[in-house]
């Protein structure tokens, strides 16, 4: 089987590379070179010329014999001890943030907290902790959880795209389930731009684009003293110091300091109370990543009414793109809207 043969250390970020763009053969396991130095990583029955940008990175392509992995994949729904009238009550997902896993419960279930953590925990061998996520609250968006198994914890550290961050999951808002909209908005970000990250919480977006784009700095903003705290920790984590300011306030404030080409707007139930103080931001042209959460059904007149408050500020605005992020509840959506703006 082909494989590509990476660094070791580079093993965790040119996997995910192949596992976004779909070549990564899943079933199949990495082995190390002889001198420990290498990894395979197997790839999928595919053309040379998908692979053309990993053989100008610098890596081969080598044939080699593949092991199966085996399926040690199991469900906590089978090995948990409730009753069985219960288990329809069982959500299906959970979220996994560094070694904490993070679940939300129906009351019905109440009872039975500690034994669903223990069997999350039989299931993840990796796990250390698991939390009742008992959802996100107040301004600074901060999530309220309760422990219900292994080690009381809540500080962790999440890898995403080869970078690192220590969260706390109590005290600064943080979604593994942003991961595919992060790493599109990553991939938009042009060199030599400068960012402002409105609301960075503990700095997935300000920490990704610091490290894949050569971007000429990045401002980046949190009202939370203790998301800054872990903003900062995570800039100088990933070795960003001098490619980042990070300020603790109103980002509205901020706002009036700062001249930028891209703004990310990431605070989806208020975005419309900032878009003039990120207007003021843009230069004369550039890009803004908004969110909005709302019902689904009322999504086209948020948008006009967004785009022509926009148009009363003397800019041209083009949606560029349009992405549902995620369903939010049984009627709301959590929508991106990647705004190209222009002085007219
Ligand atoms: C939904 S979270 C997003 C955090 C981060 N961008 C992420 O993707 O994980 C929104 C963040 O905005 C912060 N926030 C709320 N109001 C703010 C304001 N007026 N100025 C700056 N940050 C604010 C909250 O503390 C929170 O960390």
């Amino acid at each position: 089987m082909k494989c590509l043969k990476v660094p070791k250390k580079e093993g965790e970020e040119v996997r995910n590379k192949l596992l976004e763009e779909d070549l990564l053969y899943k079933k199949g396991k990495i082995s190390s070179s002889d001198d420990d130095q290498g990894l395979f990583l197997p790839l999928k029955d595919i053309g040379e010329k998908e692979l053309e940008k990993f053989k100008e990175m610098g890596y081969e392509v080598v044939e080699k014999e593949v092991e199966e992995r085996e399926r040690i994949e199991r469900n906590y729904e089978d090995l948990v001890d409730i009753p069985e009238e219960l288990k329809t009550y069982l959500p299906s997902s959970y979220d996994i943030v560094g070694d904490i896993a993070l679940i939300k419960l129906p009351e019905e279930l109440g009872s039975y907290k500690g034994n669903i953590g223990e069997a999350i925990l039989e299931t993840h061998k990796n796990l250390e902790t698991v939390l009742e996520d008992r959802g996100v609250h107040g301004k600074f968006r901060i999530r309220e959880v309760r422990h219900i198994a292994g080690k009381e914890k809540t500080v962790t550290v999440y890898r995403e795209h080869g970078a690192e961050f220590e969260i706390d999951v109590s005290e600064v808002y943080f979604s593994p389930r942003l991961a595919t909209e992060r790493w599109r908005v990553v991939k938009k970000v042009k060199e030599d731009e400068t960012v402002f990250d409105m609301f960075a919480g503990a700095g997935p977006y300000t920490v990704l684009i610091g490290r894949e784009v050569d971007v000429d700095h990045i401002y980046s903003v949190d009202l939370n003293p203790k998301a800054v705290k872990f903003l900062m920790k995570n800039v100088e984590r990933n070795d960003l110091g001098t490619k980042v300011t990070t300020y603790e306030g109103d980002a509205r404030k901020i706002a009036e300091r700062l001249k930028v080409d891209r703004i990310i707007m990431n605070l989806p139930h208020s975005s419309e109370e900032f878009i003039r103080p990120a207007l003021k931001a843009l230069d004369d042209k550039g890009m803004i990543h908004y969110y909005e959460i709302g019902e689904e059904s009322e999504k086209e007149e948020r948008l006009q009414k967004l785009l022509s408050e926009i148009r009363e500020e003397n800019l041209e605005v083009d949606v560029k793109e349009e992405r549902e992020v995620r369903t939010y509840s049984a009627t709301q959506v959590q929508m991106a809207y990647d705004l190209y703006l222009e002085k007219t």
